[in-house]
């Protein structure tokens, strides 16, 4: 199934696995993740600290626990980079984090997928230098795993139309 781009809510998504953007502490935090937490209730944040951290560039998984009520199943916690101006591995660990959070979505049996733009808010990456690593990334999986269907969420109407536009060039 093709990568689908909308505009919205994250938490009011009805896919298998929400993907947050998480830090390499799992320590909670604002913007997407605060959201995804307040969603899914304190048992979230206490299955985080179970697992304790993870690289940036990767991702962990744990249940979705009161996101379940809407279809729910798993949360994807993804550590996106800090933007250091670009020369410090930035997109492949952006990459990283947006391949192994599909990974992790495939091995759980989800057929269903949805990401925020992950490290373009308190984390300062370029939103189109981050959009375009993130369909990137996103189109090639698909590639080779055309059973899943994938959500882009966008926050506001700028942020979609920046994603519409980098889709369109693939
Ligand atoms: N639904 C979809 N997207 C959202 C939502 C929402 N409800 N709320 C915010 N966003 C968008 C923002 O507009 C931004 O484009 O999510 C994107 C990612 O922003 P952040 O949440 O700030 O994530 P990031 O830049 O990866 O920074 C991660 O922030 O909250 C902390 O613990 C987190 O330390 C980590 C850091």
């Amino acid at each position: 199934m093709p990568l689908e781009l909308v505009q919205g809510d994250i938490a009011a998504e009805t896919s298998c696995a929400l993907v947050t953007a998480a830090n390499a502490q799992l320590a909670g935090g604002g913007g997407v993740d605060g959201v995804i937490h307040r969603a899914a209730g304190p048992e979230l944040l206490g299955a985080i600290r179970v697992i304790g951290s993870t690289p940036t560039g990767s991702a962990v998984i744990t249940p979705a626990f009161n996101l379940s009520g809407q279809g729910v199943k798993h949360v994807i916690h993804a550590v996106g980079p800090i933007w250091r101006g670009g020369g410090q591995g930035e997109a492949a660990r952006l990459a990283g984090a947006y391949h192994r959070a599909l990974e992790l979505a495939s091995e759980a049996g989800c057929r269903s997928v949805s990401f925020p733009a992950i490290s373009t808010g308190v984390y300062g990456y370029p939103l189109a230098a981050a959009l375009d690593v993130a369909v990137g990334t996103i189109q090639v999986y698909l590639a080779a795993h055309p059973e899943l269907h994938v959500r882009l969420v966008l926050f506001d109407r700028a942020a979609l139309s920046a994603a519409q536009q980098v889709l369109d060039r693939y």
